[in-house]
């Protein structure tokens, strides 16, 4: 089996974005599964306490630019974005973050493993409604400086939204509830969110969490801006500078 194939999008025609260019942690990554010997996988699963046989392949699901496999009550999502992956580890420090991530693991220099409790991603409609509203709140506020937790500015943000867009009144707790949520993730983190959205939401124990923390890619996204930008919020929140994996 070649497990190059598929590695890499082909790019089409002259409006080359970064989604385009960017490695897909898709099937390259069943060969960490699959060959042991070629990864530290295995081993630190297992530091986990989640024993799987080198042999078999988990169940998966493919998401836009990662895949994410099924270990028992545990996720194992794989992402070729270092962004991604160094938000989850930073968010795997807190035990309260607003994510379920548990730890992250580099392999090699250009793919990471993200461990996660598994959650429920079958949210209400109200929070998934709710969520879309917030992604368009990220849009029409490109300059925000990461989320509000003051009720006041939440009520007045999504007031303004839902007005805009002819969105239900009723969805504004909810809306409060994900914009908490996200303050408590751009808190500790210093990342601002710009891409949970409805299918990117699940809940844990009647909590609001993030499993995918993979920024919202548009054409010119650039990871090392996106890291420096980070490091910025991060002096702002007096949080200590954070050293790449
Ligand atoms: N912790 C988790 N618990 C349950 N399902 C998950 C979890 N993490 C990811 N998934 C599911 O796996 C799929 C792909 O994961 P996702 O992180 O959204 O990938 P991508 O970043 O490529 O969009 C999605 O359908 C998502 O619902
Ligand atoms: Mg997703």
């Amino acid at each position: 089996m070649d497990i190059q194939a598929g590695a890499m999008s082909v790019s089409s025609g002259t409006n080359e974005g970064y989604e385009s260019r960017q490695l897909k942690a898709h099937s390259i990554t069943e060969k960490y599964w699959l060959e042991p010997e070629l990864s530290q996988l295995h081993s630190w699963l297992a530091s986990h306490g989640i024993e799987w046989s080198s042999n078999k392949l988990p169940k998966f699901k493919e998401g836009g630019s990662g895949r994410a496999y099924f270990v028992n009550d545990h996720v194992v999502k794989f992402t070729a974005n270092k962004i991604e992956a160094n938000v989850a580890y930073m968010a795997s420090k807190y035990k309260s973050s607003p994510t379920p991530i548990i730890d992250v693991l580099p392999l090699g220099s250009t793919m990471y493993a993200i461990l996660q409790h598994h959650v429920d991603m079958n949210v209400s409609k109200d929070i998934r409604d709710a969520a879309d509203y917030i992604t368009a709140i990220v849009d029409d506020h490109p300059d925000m400086e990461g989320f509000p937790s003051d009720r006041k500015t939440q009520e007045q943000l999504s007031r303004a939204v839902l007005a805009d867009y002819g969105g239900d009144i009723k969805l504004l707790p909810y809306m409060m509830t994900v914009l908490t949520a996200l303050h408590g993730l751009y808190r500790i983190t210093g990342f601002k969110h710009d891409d949970a959205g409805p299918t990117n939401v699940g809940m844990q124990q009647d909590k609001v969490v993030f499993p995918d923390l993979g920024p919202n890619e548009t054409g010119d996204f650039d990871p090392d801006k996106a890291m420096e930008k980070i490091s910025q919020s991060r002096r702002k929140l007096d949080l200590p500078p954070w050293k790449e994996i």
